[in-house]
């Protein structure tokens, strides 16, 4: 039987914080352990906005680093960099034929950040369908992404289903996994935008790497709203309803069960015991990540060897693809 197919990627640009965690690597950790994993550091997506060459390197091992650090298990997942595997580009050349032109005219996030850019580049438009092809190309079952994700797993899907229909069977259609809460984690100055590694205010978003006074400091200082209840209600309380999110992440306590426990106490209490709880999720996943990164020759040993199986899996279904599509083969 084949074992499920799980595959995700991240992004190497900026420093990574704890939107990522919900979203992004605590769901890798959880999944690697329900079949097959691919974990991709998406390099070529890093160079759809201006980018700085210098830092695009450093940021690859910054991610890797983080990956293991926060429990990618490297015998068991593939862990490699987007850019080491050559079938990512070539299928989105082919995807993009099948993709259309309206639709990614559409995508919330090409729309909001070629608002932001002086210059738009071709690649910030095309950039999901590179998406679904570092998802088509391992015949992927599930995804594991954070909210934001949402319409570009939906794209996926339709130019997964255009494929098959066009060229009979060859792709398989996957499901996005989205976490129960804290998938889409806001910035704690700015409760109406998502944290992300290079908009909103730095003072609102939390990083991996971020020492404890400072997360205590950042806690201290995040927008509440008005009143001094502890209850979980995005509309009407979305500075509050975020930190709660935020704790049930750190601590995989429900939404109802940190409700009940805050009961009658005030934002300060709490806001200083999610600073805390934040704080002992990072305390062993720091000096692992430095331990790993000081160590950059072991980093590549461990993407070639990623990239060697993401590139034995992903070959044969960019064959099919060929063939499929009727392409005289060498
Ligand atoms: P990226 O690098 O922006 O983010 C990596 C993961 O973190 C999640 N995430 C969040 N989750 C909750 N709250 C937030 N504030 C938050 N910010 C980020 C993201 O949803 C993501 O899961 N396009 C993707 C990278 C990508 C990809 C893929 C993902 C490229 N190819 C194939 C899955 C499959 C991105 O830019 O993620």
């Amino acid at each position: 039987m084949r074992l499920m197919r799980i595959f995700s990627g991240i992004q190497p640009s900026g420093d990574a914080h704890i939107g990522n965690y919900s979203g992004g690597f605590r769901q890798y950790a959880a999944t690697q352990e329900q079949g097959e994993a691919f974990f991709c550091i998406v390099d070529l997506h890093a160079i759809t906005i201006d980018h700085d060459p210098a830092a695009l390197q450093e940021g690859t091992l910054d991610i890797a680093a983080m990956l293991f650090a926060t429990g990618i298990d490297p015998d068991r997942a593939t862990v490699f960099v987007q850019s080491h595997v050559t079938a990512h580009t070539e299928a989105t050349w082919l995807l993009s034929s099948v993709a259309s032109h309206g639709q990614l005219g559409r995508m919330t996030q090409f729309k909001e950040k070629s608002a932001e850019e002086s210059f738009i580049s071709a690649a910030l438009f095309t950039y999901p369908v590179l998406m679904a092809s570092d998802i088509l190309l391992y015949r992927t079952d599930i995804v594991p992404i954070g909210d934001d994700q949402r319409q570009h797993l939906e794209l996926t899907r339709d130019i997964a289903q255009r494929f098959n229909s066009r060229y009979g069977e060859t792709l398989v259609v996957p499901k996005g996994v989205y976490p129960e809460t804290g998938g889409r984690v806001m910035n704690l100055q700015e409760p109406a935008v998502k944290m992300s590694k290079s908009r909103g205010a730095e003072s609102g978003t939390v990083l991996m790497l971020d020492p404890p006074e400072t997360i205590r400091k950042k806690l201290k200082t995040a927008v509440t709203d008005s009143g001094n209840e502890v209850r979980h209600d995005p509309e009407e309380k979305p500075g509050i309803s975020n930190l709660i999110e935020l704790m049930t992440v750190v601590t995989g306590d429900s939404i109802k069960d940190v409700e009940s426990r805050y009961d009658g106490k005030g934002y300060g209490d709490f806001k200083s015991d999610v600073a805390d709880a934040i704080v002992e999720l990072l305390t062993p996943i720091q000096p692992r990540y430095h331990e790993l990164r000081q160590d950059p020759a072991e980093l590549f040993r461990l993407l070639a060897v990623g990239a060697e199986k993401a590139r034995a899996e992903s070959e044969p279904t960019l064959t099919k693809m060929y063939e499929g599509m009727g392409f005289a083969r060498p």
